[in-house]
């Protein structure tokens, strides 16, 4: 059976393509490259001794996706990793995450419908909660106004994906993904931020290698146990695999409505300190850090309820912090052997 994967040369994505060819999935990647690289593909090759069906594309380009999808439509579901992610060039390009984030869907989606394809699985994000008023955070709770251009592409995503499915036969799973972090424990993939990092754990392993001079922690006086904020932290191959699990569910006709959201996190949060902690513990190295003071737009705390993806999906994530920190710090030793 055959599934594409939209964005399935960036870091969700190309472990998510991993866990579909190891469960015998044929696999058709669609990516422009904007924000990773080729030689993915022969890294997926090489775990996995599968090549995957690469289409190097701009889903922006309306004639070219359905050029693509006309060529596969043997296709029995899509999963839509495709997307400009960065929050803080959201903020400055709010146009092109609008245009690139929103047209890409629309465009597949059209894709989809002309070609009587049938199983959407979407990547959207906890961003979509904000700070929540009560925690662990549920599928039910309100959505918050975004803090992100970013963050309102993924609302809007949500909103176009239910109004489609109402309107026809197609039925879609949006997954809320938590913090994912982490990389495969061949180390042959992993995230490969562009310049200098935004995110916790890249910038991390970024400056024990020696990248970076030190890590700046982004507020001490949140209201939680050490004072830094709390995340709920997933590991990349959990994630993928819940994918896996997500696609099947609809391809057995098992979804109990059209449109289904899950949370995707480990249910647990941990604050900043406590995820230095445990790369400094699985890596041995000490971390140069120091306080300073809150990033704009960022929350407080927030953990997910997996309690309905657990029950619904019959997934659970098995990966705990260390590992993920220490396939962090792998994916950064591979990286570093790689460019010298
Ligand atoms: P990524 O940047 O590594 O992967 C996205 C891929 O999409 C890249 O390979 C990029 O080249 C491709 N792409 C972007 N626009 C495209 C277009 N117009 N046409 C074709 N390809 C295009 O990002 P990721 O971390 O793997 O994220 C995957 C998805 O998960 C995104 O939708 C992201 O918003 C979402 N998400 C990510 C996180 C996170 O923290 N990484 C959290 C929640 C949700
Ligand atoms: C985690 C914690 C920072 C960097 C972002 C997006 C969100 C989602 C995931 C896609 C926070 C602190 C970070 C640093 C720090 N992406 N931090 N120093 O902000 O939870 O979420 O990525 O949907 O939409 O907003 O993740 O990794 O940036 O930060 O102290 O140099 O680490 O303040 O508390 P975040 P993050």
């Amino acid at each position: 059976m055959k599934i594409l994967v939209t964005g399935g040369t960036g870091y969700i994505g190309s472990h998510t393509v991993v866990e579909l060819q190891n469960e015998g999935y044929e696999v058709v990647i669609i990516d422009n490259l904007s924000n990773s690289d080729r030689t993915v593909v022969d890294s997926i090759a090489e775990i996995t001794n599968h090549v995957p069906v690469f289409e190097e594309l701009d889903l922006v380009d309306r004639a070219a996706t359905f050029a693509c999808i006309e060529k596969h439509k043997d296709i029995v579901g899509v999963i839509h990793f495709a997307a400009l992610k960065a929050v803080g060039e959201s903020v400055e390009k709010p146009l092109l995450y609008y245009y690139n984030n929103l047209t890409s869907l629309i465009n597949l989606l059209l894709a989809m419908q002309k070609f009587d394809l049938q199983n959407f699985v979407f990547s959207s994000s906890c961003t979509v909660y904000g700070q929540p008023d009560q925690l662990p955070v549920g599928e039910q709770a309100p959505l918050k106004k975004a803090e992100s251009p970013y963050g309102n592409t993924k609302k809007i995503s949500e909103d176009i994906i239910r109004d489609s499915v109402d309107a026809g036969s197609m039925n879609a799973i949006s997954l809320r993904y938590f913090n994912p972090i982490g990389a495969h424990d061949t180390a042959l993939i992993g995230e490969l931020p562009l310049g200098v990092p935004n995110n916790l754990v890249p910038y991390i392993t970024q400056t024990a290698i020696g990248k970076r001079d030190h890590l700046k922690i982004f507020g001490k006086d949140y209201s939680t146990h050490d004072g830094t904020a709390i995340r709920d932290y997933i590991h990349v191959v959990d994630l993928a695999r819940a994918h896996v699990v997500a696609v099947k569910r609809m391809l057995q006709g098992n979804s109990k409505i059209p449109f289904e959201i899950f949370n995707l996190g480990t249910g647990n949060g941990f604050t900043v300190l406590e995820v230095i902690k445990a790369f400094e513990k699985v890596s041995g190295e000490k971390l140069n850090y120091q306080f300073t003071g809150r990033r704009k737009g960022d929350i407080e705390k927030v953990w997910a309820d997996t309690s309905f993806a657990n029950q619904e999906l019959g997934w659970k994530a098995a990966l705990g912090l260390e590992e993920m920190m220490l396939s962090a710090w792998n994916w950064e030793l591979a990286l570093s052997n790689r460019f010298t």
